[in-house]
């Protein structure tokens, strides 16, 4: 008879404990799924931003001149307006250190040109203007001699490089920084003797 009464409250109090502890658990549970969840979305999304797009819009050479065949030495201007583009609706962009240089024939014949850092939003599109210099850049006797044939032909062909570091920004949140190269080709005619600029958005490839 005494039995009974000694166990069943024993027997309710354990079993109000496990019911406290599993609803503990499902609060747990309720909170603790849409955080990895959201944390795995974040994850998804910070692997796969799209990498933001540069077109080259004008490029303009000036000043080209090459001392004697002897030891050559080249001053030149070569003026781009870029355009960049974030293509991400979700992610802005911060870019540092961003600088640009122009390369003809493999060889770099311009200076380093430093563009302010800046950040862009979703879906935003700058206009980035770099007026590189190049004076006394030493180059190879082959490169004289495509410049002198390209001098007649009136039609240059170089590349416009920038690069920098990026940022990606989503939410309140900022990545580290990842290195971004853009290489552009520019095709820069002469004009009644003047080397003018090519106009057109020639679309140039981006690796992040
Ligand atoms: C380069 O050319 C521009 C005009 O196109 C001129 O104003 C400038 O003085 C020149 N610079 C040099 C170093 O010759
Ligand atoms: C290049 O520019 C420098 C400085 O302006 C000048 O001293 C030199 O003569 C120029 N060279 C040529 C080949 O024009």
């Amino acid at each position: 008879m005494s039995l009974p009464t000694e166990t069943s409250p024993k027997h309710c109090a354990n079993k109000g404990f496990h019911l406290k502890s599993l609803r503990l658990n499902k609060k747990l549970l309720y909170t603790l799924i849409p955080t990895l969840l959201l944390v795995l979305l974040l994850l998804y999304f910070i692997r796969h931003p799209s990498k933001p797009q540069f077109y080259l819009q004008s490029t303009t050479i000036s000043n080209l001149s090459l001392s004697s065949p002897l030891l050559l030495l080249l001053n030149s201007t070569v003026q781009a307006t870029l355009l960049s583009k974030n293509p991400n609706k979700n992610f802005g962009v911060y870019y540092d250190d961003v600088r640009a240089y122009a390369i003809y024939k493999g060889q770099q014949i311009t200076g380093d040109c430093f563009l302010p850092s800046f950040y862009q939003e979703h879906e935003e599109l700058n206009v980035l203007s770099a007026s590189m210099f190049g004076t006394g850049m030493p180059v190879a006797a082959s490169v004289g001699f495509e410049l002198g044939r390209d001098q007649v032909a009136g039609r240059f062909v170089l590349s416009v490089r920038v690069d920098g570091l990026l940022r990606w920004r989503v939410g309140g949140w900022t990545s580290g920084k990842y290195r971004f190269d853009v290489d552009c080709l520019a095709v820069v005619g002469l004009r009644q003797g003047v080397m003018g600029s090519v106009q057109g958005s020639s679309a140039c490839s981006t690796n992040v």
